[in-house]
């Protein structure tokens, strides 16, 4: 399993465990209007099983080393979710995706979550590439690989449906080498 990971100012990125199925459910609850806008599950995700399904689900993925998922944990709250959603062994390939709960947003702790992230994954997954992919419209998701130093690949059109419509994903790259050399 992977371990704790520290990005400062009190937020620790910790692998999920099933007794926080509780604590992200109500969390989905609480943001599904704003996460079905971006994100094509919260309309499956409807009881505290839903979420106990999703967190075994990642724990199987996170042994088999094919993605890992992380509950972001600030000042002892869980107030989102973070990691890598695919992870590409023989390429030394992955790609991060993230949500935060509405009222901690604008604190900068996704920027800091995702910085821990790709620590991790350069470092410790010996990663070469990192994508981060994003609605072409989802200006906050955007600015986090921008920040970052990724670089602007693309565009992926209709790349993703979100109830009934399609939606353009902006394509951010970040190699190894460039992270190394900042
Ligand atoms: C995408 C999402 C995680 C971005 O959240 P966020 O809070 O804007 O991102 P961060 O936590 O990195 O915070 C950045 C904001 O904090 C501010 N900030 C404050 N201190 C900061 C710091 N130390 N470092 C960086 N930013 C800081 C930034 O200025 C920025 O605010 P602004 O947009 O008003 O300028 C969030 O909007 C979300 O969950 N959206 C719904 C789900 C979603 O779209 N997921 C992505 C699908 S691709």
């Amino acid at each position: 399993m992977a371990e704790v990971l520290k990005a400062g100012r009190g937020l620790e990125l910790r692998p999920l465990n099933l007794r926080d199925a509780r604590a992200l459910f109500a969390l989905v609850e609480a943001n599904r209007d704003r996460l079905r806008r971006w994100l094509p599950w919260p309309d499956a995700n409807r009881s505290v099983l839903d979420s106990r399904a999703f967190i075994l689900r990642v724990r199987v993925q996170a042994r088999l080393g094919s993605a890992q998922s992380f509950g972001l944990w600030w000042e002892e709250r869980l107030v989102g979710i973070a990691g890598f959603v695919w992870i590409d062994p023989a390429n030394r390939s992955a790609a991060i995706g993230y949500w935060l709960a509405r009222e901690v947003e604008g604190h900068g702790l996704m920027t800091a979550s995702v910085s821990a992230l790709l620590r991790h994954g350069f470092r410790s997954l010996k990663l070469n590439r990192i994508e981060i992919r994003a609605g072409t419209r989802n200006r906050r998701s955007r600015a986090i690989p921008q920040r970052l130093g990724f670089r602007h690949e693309g565009t992926l059109r209709q790349a993703e449906r979100l109830g009934d419509r399609f939606v353009d994903h902006a394509v951010y790259g970040l190699l190894a080498a460039e992270w190394g050399a900042r």
